[in-house]
């Protein structure tokens, strides 16, 4: 089936149709679905993500909301379907990112985003304002770099000025919320990425803000995920093609929202995602929290669930990193055949054995969260040969993303969170070779949905369920989504990845002195 099906309407077979927009770290897609979840036109516009120093990395909020309005308007042209046919709109987007906003609800500098690791000294001091047993507790994570509530600590101290004039703290797609719909508001899967949630209980924790001096009116009103946050204001319906008027969900943080996307929505499901940064999510309807806080527990999409995820920091964008650096000829060939540069490196790193010729590569470009905790590793190649080719190198590139992945799949098994198989989405999740590669590492069934969407379908199914399509998330997914056949694990394969994973768990604990003195050198 082509992801982008026909579209009924004139003949009144199908006259309803929703929109998902997801707001990622390369770009923002825009997907207009109908209620059976086929794509019927899709859109991604990109942006640049600024890093100024070694660690730090920064988006302006304003190119969000640019490439929500061109992908919407686009969408809304090309689709031909009538405005008002347009039942809802879900936004799902990298989490944690902080946005601030003046009384006038002008952006008062750019967003210091999910993979920014200035924020060590914060941490300590949260851990030390709050406790470290009563953080996990309430938030149901240690203290992170990457989560929003040591960035707000950061400005305080660093832009005084600039903190002093904060009226709006929100995450990225509530920024584009607001801009629709002119409300600020959150949901409890995002929100649960800030640090100030209490998450077992799915609301702000008044414990945490207090004990921070975090202003509770800064913060937007918190909703479930399906539920109606506002609606398209006539500004937005001008700059957009949509109706104004038209509902607006809470939509999701852009795993939760992918969750949704691929049907990880009841016990016993999980997936795996290589999109910038990589991740291995399971839902559970009961709270699960790590006592070592190594992997998150968030609320999930559907009201009153929860998951479990671990995340890899640095997955596809180790291989963007790659392509970047050492792939020019293949991005070349490929514009001239006009196929992606991916696919060629994919066949590329076909031609290199399991394990690279005894080579492997450590994903920790921007730190690592899941299992290490530590914003000063950093990446890399481990058994450098003069016979390693740049195949090698890639392939390595891959497998290291791949054994770091598996990391999260211990933690998670270690809890007693349980997956029969694994869906595998996000642009990595495309190369069949990637998916061979998560089979034989994890040792379980992968495969993937027909939809390529992800986290735009998981937010164009919370817009169904609260626009009254749906009666539950639960249902629409059984509805709009439909998986192919599974990818099982090759029996070869499986001890010669599970060696190669064995030297890589020991090699972070070897580098890992040698990781802080690098990171104090000038
Ligand atoms: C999740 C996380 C990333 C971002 C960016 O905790 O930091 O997955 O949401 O995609």
């Amino acid at each position: 089936q082509s992801p982008f099906g026909k579209k009924g309407g004139k003949d009144g077979s199908c006259m309803e149709y929703v929109i998902g927009i997801d707001l990622g770290t390369s770009g923002t897609k825009t997907v207009l679905f109908d209620r059976e979840g086929r794509g019927i036109t899709s859109a991604l516009v990109e942006y640049p993500l600024y890093q100024e120093r070694n660690g730090w990395a920064e988006q302006d909020p304003q190119d969000w909301w640019d490439a929500a309005c061109q992908t919407l308007r686009q969408v809304t042209a090309e689709s031909g379907v009538a405005p008002e046919d347009i039942k809802g709109v879900g936004i799902s987007g990298q989490m944690h990112g902080l946005v601030m906003l003046d009384k006038e609800g002008k952006v008062l500098r750019r967003s210091i985003i999910w993979c920014d690791q200035r924020t060590a000294a914060q941490c300590e001091e949260i851990t030390q304002l709050v406790g470290k047993e009563r953080l996990i507790q309430i938030t149901a994570n240690p203290a992170l770099t990457g989560f929003t509530a040591s960035k707000i600590l950061w400005v305080r101290e660093n832009q005084p000025e600039l903190y002093a004039r904060c009226a709006h703290i929100l995450l990225p797609k509530d920024y584009v919320r607001y801009r629709l719909t002119g409300e600020f508001a959150t949901e409890v899967s995002d929100a649960s990425g800030m640090q100030l949630l209490d998450v077992p209980h799915r609301q702000w924790s008044q414990e945490v803000l207090e004990k921070l001096g975090i202003d509770p009116a800064l913060l937007g009103k918190v909703y479930e995920s399906p539920e109606v946050t506002g609606e398209i204001t006539k500004e937005a319906a001008a700059l957009t093609g949509l109706k104004a008027g038209t509902p607006v969900v809470g939509g999701a943080g852009d795993n939760a929202a992918a969750a949704v996307g691929t049907g990880v929505v009841r016990n016993g499901r999980a997936f795996t995602t290589i999109g910038t940064s990589g991740v291995v999510f399971a839902h559970t309807d009961q709270l699960s929290i790590d006592p070592q806080g190594r992997v998150h527990t968030f609320c999930c999409a559907v009201p009153g669930a929860w998951h479990v995820m671990g995340v890899t920091q640095g997955a596809g964008l180790s291989l963007k990193w790659f392509r970047d650096n050492f792939c020019a000829s293949e991005k070349e060939t490929a514009a001239s055949m006009g196929v992606d540069p991916y696919h060629l490196m994919d066949k590329e790193a076909e031609q290199s054995p399991i394990g690279c010729n005894r080579l492997l590569y450590l994903p920790y470009l921007m730190g690592e969260r899941t299992p290490h905790l530590d914003p000063d590793c950093r990446g890399a190649f481990f058994g450098l040969s003069a016979m390693h080719t740049r195949r090698d190198l890639l392939r390595a590139v891959m497998e290291g993303v791949t054994y770091s992945l598996r990391d999260c799949v211990e933690i998670l098994r270690g809890m007693g969170v349980e997956f029969g198989e694994m869906l595998a989405c996000g642009g990595g999740g495309s190369s069949p070779l990637w998916r061979q590669m998560l089979a034989d590492t994890f040792q379980c069934p992968v495969k993937t949905v027909k939809s390529k969407e992800g986290p735009a379908l998981g937010a164009a199914i919370l817009a169904g369920v609260g626009a009254g399509l749906y009666p539950s998330v639960q249902q629409a997914c059984d509805a709009m989504i439909q998986t192919n056949p599974p990818q099982g694990p090759i029996p070869g394969n499986v001890p010669q990845y599970e060696a190669y994973y064995q030297l890589y768990r020991s090699l972070y604990p070897a580098m890992k002195g040698s990781f802080q003195n690098l990171a104090k050198l000038g």
